[in-house]
Order: structure tokens, then sequence, then C-alpha cells
């Protein structure tokens, strides 16, 4: 079927079962262009505990949508594919994380929401990308476990204003720790106009070079509203589909080919509409797991933004 015509069916299958679709900012384009929210994963959470649709359609990875079912048990969230796994968020289980609260009696624990249910539910307070200073500086204990992302960890007690210690886990995104420092010079030295925006899941030594850190949404607005006309982007690929779409007359580069997350990349508009159809596939959480889940990413919600 040609792109429009399934993008038109897309839409009818959401009206028809009062759903709204939410996409992650690296989802395909086509998968972007159909979408009623784009964001973050802040935003995604904030906005599926918003919406009064009756189903959440979630295109971005599995733990995104588990998030969804934990803030919203009412409505049906559907995530169109099974293997859209994240491979940070599997570099922690529950029972790593108890066994590691054992060895740190009362040390909190700070997820990232790029993590499962069942390890949510085992934590203190979550965070994302966007927030994860703001959620260290709220804490008043000397001393946190942070994870599972070692870098986003580094990076927050780097730019923690609180005199706090941070413990860190063995976890990291393949995708964004992969870039190197050696692929970032060489993109500011063929384009030495362009600012170098950076994801916290970099590396240290990445981030070293970067002239702004931003979550994927806090890139989006920075690119807007900057003077500059190019720009160097630190992240999954996906998200510089909405980058030239916002943005016209600004040039953006990927500083490596290998940018991209598969997973995010397996959603197809014919996914989305087998899922709407077909009612598939349904992310549920355990209730006593979902309850204790959801303390954590309220007390991230309840954290002032601004
Ligand atoms: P954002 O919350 O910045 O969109 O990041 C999510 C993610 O998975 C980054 O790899
Ligand atoms: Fe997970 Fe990395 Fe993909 Fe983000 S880019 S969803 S952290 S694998």
């Amino acid at each position: 079927m040609e792109l429009m015509a399934q993008q038109q069916e897309v839409r009818y299958w959401l009206e028809k079962r009062r759903a709204i679709l939410l996409a992650h900012n690296y989802q395909p384009g086509e998968i972007q262009d159909v979408a009623d929210v784009l964001g973050d994963s802040l935003e995604l959470s904030i906005k599926a505990s918003q919406t009064a649709a009756e189903v959440i359609v979630f295109c971005g990875v599995h733990f995104m949508a588990e998030t969804a079912a934990i803030l919203c048990p009412d409505k049906t969230v559907l995530l169109p594919r099974t293997d859209v796994g994240c491979c940070l968020a599997e570099s922690v289980t529950a029972p790593k994380l108890l066994a590691r609260k054992a060895e740190l009696p009362g040390v909190p624990v700070v997820t990232y929401v790029n993590s499962t249910a069942a390890v949510k539910a085992e934590s203190d307070i979550c965070c994302t990308s966007a927030n994860a200073i703001k959620v260290v500086n709220s804490l008043a204990a000397p001393r946190v476990l942070m994870i599972p992302d070692q870098n986003l960890a580094l990076y927050a007690a780097r730019h923690t204003s609180k005199d706090i210690e941070i413990l860190t886990w063995e976890g990291w995104c393949n995708v964004h720790d992969g870039l190197s420092v050696e692929e970032v010079r060489e993109a500011k030295a063929a384009h030495p106009q362009a600012p170098f925006i950076a994801h916290p899941e970099c590396n240290p030594e990445v981030l070293d070079q970067a002239d702004v850190i931003r979550s994927t949404s806090g890139m989006l607005s920075y690119v807007r509203e900057a003077a500059a006309r190019e720009f160097i982007i630190g992240t999954e690929k996906g998200i510089l589909h909405r980058m030239h779409k916002e943005n016209p007359g600004k040039v953006f580069y990927s500083p490596s080919r290998r940018l991209i997350c598969r997973p995010m990349k397996r959603m197809q508009l014919e996914d989305v509409i087998a899922a709407l159809k077909e009612n598939r596939y349904r992310v549920t959480v355990p209730e006593d797991i979902r309850l204790r889940a959801l303390k954590a990413v309220e007390r991230m919600l309840a954290v002032p933004r601004d």
C-alpha cells in the first residue's frame, strides 16, 4: 500500500478505536508524521497520564509503553511490535537490583525511565534525561544509587548542585555510548560553525566535547531557538526528521553512521494498523508491581520542571 493510504488508514483506525498515537522522537519519519504526539520519554509519560483517549498506541520501545501502562491502568496500551526492547533497560533486572540494594541499606535508588516496571517498583524515584539533575537535586540523602545508565549518572554527578555521592550501575545504551570522541572531532572539523548537541547517554569524553547537553525534546527546542544555522546532533538519527521539518533552512549533521536504534526503526505503519485492528500487543503490568512503580514515577512527576 502506498504511504499516504497507509497513513490515512492509521488515522481511520485511531478515530474508530478512540485511540491516541504517541511516538518517540526516534521513530521512523512516516510514523512521526501520523502521530498525535511526538516527544521525549518525559513528555510522552505526561501525555499518557493526561489523555482522555481509551486506547494508547505507543510507537517507541517496550519500557515506554510499560510506563504508559503504569500511569493509565484503565486504558488499553498497545505496543505494535514485540521485538522492540531497549538494551539499556535490559541491563538491570529486579533481582540484580535487590542484591545491590542489600549491600547499600538506606541508600535511595534513582532509576532512569529506561527500565522495566519490575525495576521501577524497587526504586525510590524515577528520572528521565530531561530531569535527571533536578531529580537528584530534589533528594536529601548524602548518597544515592543511580541506575541503569552509568553515563547519565556521571553526568548528573557532575552537574548536581547538591553535595551528594552518586553510585553508578554497569549499564549503557549501545547507540549513544558507541559515539566516539574521534567521530565528534571529525564532525566539528568538517562543520566548524555548528554547535555540537549531545544526549546525556553519551560517554563522558563525548559530553566534554558538547556545547549543550539535552534530552531529545530539549535538543528540539534548542535548535528551534538558537541563532546558529547548522548543528551536529549527538543522538539517534530519527530525530533529524523532526528537526528538518520544524526548521526549514537549518542544517543538521549526524556525527556517526552508527547512531541508529534498531528497535526504534523496526516499527512500521502496517504494525500500527494491525495493532489497532487486532488490539495487539497489549502491555499490562501486574497490579502489585504497577502500584510500587507508580510511586517512583509519580515522585518524579512531582519534581518541579522549572
Ligand atoms: P529522551 O527521554 O531524551 O527522549 O531519551 C530516551 C532514550 O531512549 C534515549 O536514548
Ligand atoms: Fe534504548 Fe538506546 Fe534505543 Fe534509547 S537509543 S531506546 S536508550 S537502545
